[in-house]
């Protein structure tokens, strides 16, 4: 097995015999909604929403399992049947043998895919090229040249075939056959199309107008002659898409433009003039793969229908993605890694536009995206986009619900949440952690501290009381927001949704103490210990979250203001203010928080000035609590003398980890958030570190793993241990929690063990004879260091955002521009250089380090730094520098401007 390598500087690559590795596929998509996933024999699903596939839905496992896969075949004369994707009957018999003799390669870029193939046997080559061109179409465009390298004339019946699934995924097992009966099949001059004449999902049965289209037409401007619209006669009785009679045969099409069929299942079969190829001719053809709301085949036809189209198109769009990218270039010592960077940068837009449901690992869910991926998109966002990305934080904020919990069913427009109908509602007790980590980066990136003074509408549907009650007068009629008693919307500051979140939480403990684990947190895999669980891994976070509440606050009020206008209700939560609790007791955290929630339904409407000194004093007493009560109950010390944070407790009410009968049970969650926020003194962070080496290292897998083996199926803690050991959310090396460590080692100064993180799960990634995919980076690699669920995963945005801001150092405060570089020796080259490109205050900066003595991170400091051609004056006496923002603001929009650091010794 060959690895992939890079071709350019825009991230291409090339992977020869794709064929002898599974699972691997690559994303097509644009923004207009058309999203593929496409395999090196162009198997892979074409969709524009799960209510509109228009090719049969894949899982994974499909990919080597279905014959539905896009196809293109030649009938060669004299020879028989040739399938340019190599999914006929005959090729694929011959992998595992010595006989396979054709010559096979992909290539890919963002955002294109391009397979080769030679049969010198036959002397033919074919070249595919797929992508989703950036236009306002849900559209595919494929491309096959055939040329013949043969040195006699060759006779070829060329015959396009897509199946045409033209439904929702619902209907994959849901009534297949009978929505197969709803189909209007049409051919039209240039090709097949599908019209169902009701779709069937959970929307109800529905007049359809959506067509499902499948164009074609020659380099030269040819129609086909015929086709084989349904599949039954295509296939011919017997036959099935990898042996289909019409090819195999050469039969005559089956039916003329203007034919219609109503009733069966459909196939783009296209059937081209016969050609002939004089030895090196060439002769091209181009299918048009659309989903479009009113069929318009004449605006497709004269968009894309010729090569000139299809050439301008596919450069159109490489140029729209490359200048998505270019906003974050790394140029470190290593070529190799800076390319990978760019496939990992491009992975939060994919995220954006795929949802998680959308590629063939990821076969769950109807679409859109999670709660936590709102906010961990934005991250990418925030250092990779030029635009002001205010409006879409702020549009997230209208999504959190009074009792401090969220709409978990997020619309496909901006700031578009809905009624969670769902039987089983659920609440994650992490949700609220996340929307405080984007608005701090937002604010250190821009220095707009009045975003948290800027109002916004909260959530409102019939669960209330974190999902533990129903509010029977809600009715949906009254719409998604919050009303005050007297019926009128009720708008609350940023600020105001932030401590809403973060306080209902700190009363919402369990029996020792720590936040309720409720359905779930970020471990999505942590469901069943909903009554007792609790979370002191995110304790930790929330804890750290309230310090950074108060610290935000604080600068509030250092730019002049006095006091902030919160619901009147809130004061019970802010009770240092006035009728203060006990904090170590459970049931008098429990009972105002009851109170609370009685006093808020629905809420007055009311609004109180709160002195900012004296909400400051409450949020840094209830953080300073949780920070002691972390420390001091939940540091474990093992037989073997290692000491780490127990992360969980069960729905026993018992701690999750320890020692064991069957073994140390441990989890990097437990660590990483007790790092992140400084819940751990610096001596417990160094006996952290120790043990997660100990523990969970294990460099067969990319390095470390989420949790230890439990070696039990625990009923009492959530379904992830049902998983095999070493996959997914069961100890896999999760990319997400693994980088998010990185990020907290980062945070507390141990940049060579964050280092070593980050490169385990580059150096893993690019392995490919172990990890089998694509440059990127994949949710995790699993027992046998498969990377897998490539492309959609949070990982991603976290990996971007350690690297710029912690490792390079590169990131705002407050909207000044720090640098404060964590780089160790091995990311500088040979003459002690390393660089970024990014954007900061809507200026690019070139930051360019100069480490020319060699120093190693801890060795060095920063002595000088010039902005273009000005001295910066470095404070000597701590480890960065920071540069006004107006000084980056003031400098000419349309140049690249150059910031360069001496680094040396201490
Ligand atoms: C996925 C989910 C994420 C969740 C995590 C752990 O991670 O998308 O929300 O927190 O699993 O259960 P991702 O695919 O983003 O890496």
């Amino acid at each position: 097995m060959k690895n992939w390598h890079f071709l350019d500087e825009a991230g291409s690559f090339q992977l020869e015999s794709p064929q002898n590795v599974s699972y691997l596929y690559f994303p097509l998509v644009n923004e207009a909604g058309m999203m593929s996933a496409i395999t090196p024999n162009l198997n892979g699903d074409i969709k524009a929403n799960l209510n509109s596939f228009l090719t049969l839905p894949v899982s994974v496992e499909d990919l080597h399992n279905t014959r539905s896969a896009r196809n293109f075949w030649v009938f060669v004369d004299g020879a028989g049947p040739w399938s340019v994707t190599g999914n006929s009957a005959k090729q694929t018999a011959t992998q595992f043998t010595q006989d396979a003799s054709e010559i096979f390669a992909m290539e890919a870029g963002i955002l294109w895919h391009k397979v080769t193939r030679i049969n010198p046997e036959l002397g033919l080559k074919a070249e595919i090229t797929n992508f989703i061109p950036a236009s306002d179409d849900q559209v595919e465009l494929m491309q096959i040249t055939l040329t013949n390298i043969s040195n006699k004339s060759l006779k070829l019946t060329p015959t396009a075939a897509v199946p045409i699934f033209g439904r929702s995924a619902d209907n994959l097992r849901d009534h297949r056959h009978v929505t197969s009966l709803l189909h209007q099949i049409f051919c039209h001059r240039n090709g097949v199309l599908v019209r169902p004449t009701l779709s069937f999902d959970e929307r109800g049965h529905l007049p359809n107008k959506q067509t499902y289209l499948v164009l074609g037409i020659t380099g030269g401007g040819q129609a086909p002659i015929g086709f084989f619209p349904i599949v039954e006669d295509f296939i011919g009785e017997g036959g099935h898409f990898n042996w289909p009679e019409a090819v195999v045969c050469s039969l005559p099409p089956t039916s003329q433009a203007g034919q219609v069929y109503d009733g069966y299942e459909a196939v783009g079969g296209l059937r081209f003039p016969e050609v002939i190829l004089k030895p090196s001719d060439t002769q091209s053809y181009i299918l048009i793969l659309a989903i479009q709301a009113e069929a318009d085949t004449d605006h497709l036809l004269r968009r894309y229908g010729t090569p000139n189209d299809f050439e301008r198109w596919l450069s159109t769009t490489q140029e729209y993605w490359q200048s998505k990218l270019s906003t974050l270039i790394f140029q470190t010592r290593d070529d190799q890694f800076d390319l990978w960077m760019k496939w990992v940068a491009l992975q939060p837009t994919l995220r954006r536009l795929f949802g998680n449901s959308f590629l063939p690992y990821h076969d769950y869910g109807r679409g859109g995206r999670g709660w936590r991926d709102l906010w961990q998109d934005i991250l990418a966002l925030l250092v990779m986009e030029k635009m002001d990305v205010s409006e879409t934080l702020w549009e997230n904020f209208a999504g959190i619900r009074f009792d401090g919990s969220n709409a978990t069913i997020i619309g496909s427009h901006p700031g578009e949440f809905k009624a969670d109908r769902n039987n089983i509602p659920r609440v994650w007790m992490d949700h609220g952690a996340w929307p405080l980590l984007t608005t701090q980066l937002y604010i250190d990136q821009t220095g707009d501290l009045d975003f948290l003074l800027k109002d916004q509408v909260y959530f409102k549907d019939h669960l209330f009381e974190r999902a533990q009650s129903i509010d029977q007068d809600w009715e949906p009629s009254q719409g998604t927001q919050q009303l005050t008693r007297t019926g009128e919307i009720y708008l609350g500051t940023i600020l105001e949704h932030l401590l809403v979140q973060h306080l209902t939480v700190f009363f919402n403990v369990g029996e020792h103490n720590h936040i309720r684990l409720e359905g779930a947190d970020w471990n999505d895999g942590m469901d069943m210990a909903v009554q007792r669980g609790e979370s002191v891994a995110f304790t930790a976070l929330y804890a750290s979250n309230l310090r950074q509440l108060a610290r935000l606050v604080q600068e509030l009020q250092k730019s002049g203001l006095e006091h902030v206008n919160l619901a009147a209700e809130l004061l019970l939560l802010l009770d240092t203010l006035q009728d203060k609790i006990d904090y170590n007791s459970v049931d008098a955290k429990q009972k105002r928080l009851q109170e609370y929630y009685a006093a808020v339904s629905p809420i007055s409407g009311n609004t109180v000035a709160v002195h900012l000194p004296e909400l400051i004093t409450d949020l840094s007493t209830k953080a300073d609590w949780m920070y002691t009560h972390i420390r001091t109950q939940e540091w474990i010390t093992n037989g073997e003398g290692f000491s780490w944070f127990n992360g969980y407790y069960d729905d026993d009410g018992q701690r999750l980890e320890g020692d064991f009968a069957d073994g140390v049970r441990m989890t990097l969650t437990g660590q990483v958030f007790t790092l992140m926020g400084g819940v751990a003194t610096e001596a417990q962070a160094q006996k952290i570190i120790q043990t997660v080496d100990r523990y969970l290292f294990d460099e067969s897998v990319g390095g470390y793993r989420l949790n230890t083996n439990f070696r039990q199926v625990l009923l009492n803690m959530g379904r992830c241990f049902g998983f095999a050991y070493g996959h997914k959310e069961n100890g896999a090396m999760f990319s997400h929690m693994a980088v998010m460590y990185a990020y907290a080692l980062y945070q507390r100064g141990y940049a060579p063990q964050a280092y070593k993180v980050l490169n385990h799960i580059y150096q893993q990634s690019i392995n490919f004879q172990v990890s089998r995919m694509y440059p990127g980076i994949p949710e995790y690699f699993n027992n046998r260091g498969r990377g897998v669920y490539p492309y959609l995963t949070g990982s991603a945005s976290w990996y971007l955002l350690t690297l710029l801001t912690q490792a390079f150092g590169v990131r705002g405060q407050l909207g000044d521009l720090v640098i404060e570089p964590k780089l160790v020796l091995e990311q500088f080259d040979d003459q002690g250089k390393t660089c970024v490109q990014t954007w900061f205050a809507d200026r690019k900066l070139e930051v360019i380090y100069h480490n020319p003595d060699r120093f190693d991170f801890g060795s060095y400091k920063i002595a000088r730094v010039r902005l273009n051609d000005d001295e910066i004056i470095v404070n000597s006496n701590t480890n960065g520098c920071q540069i006004a923002r107006q000084m980056i603001s003031g400098l000419e929009p349309a140049q690249t401007h150059r910031i360069n650091i001496w680094l040396s010794t201490k």
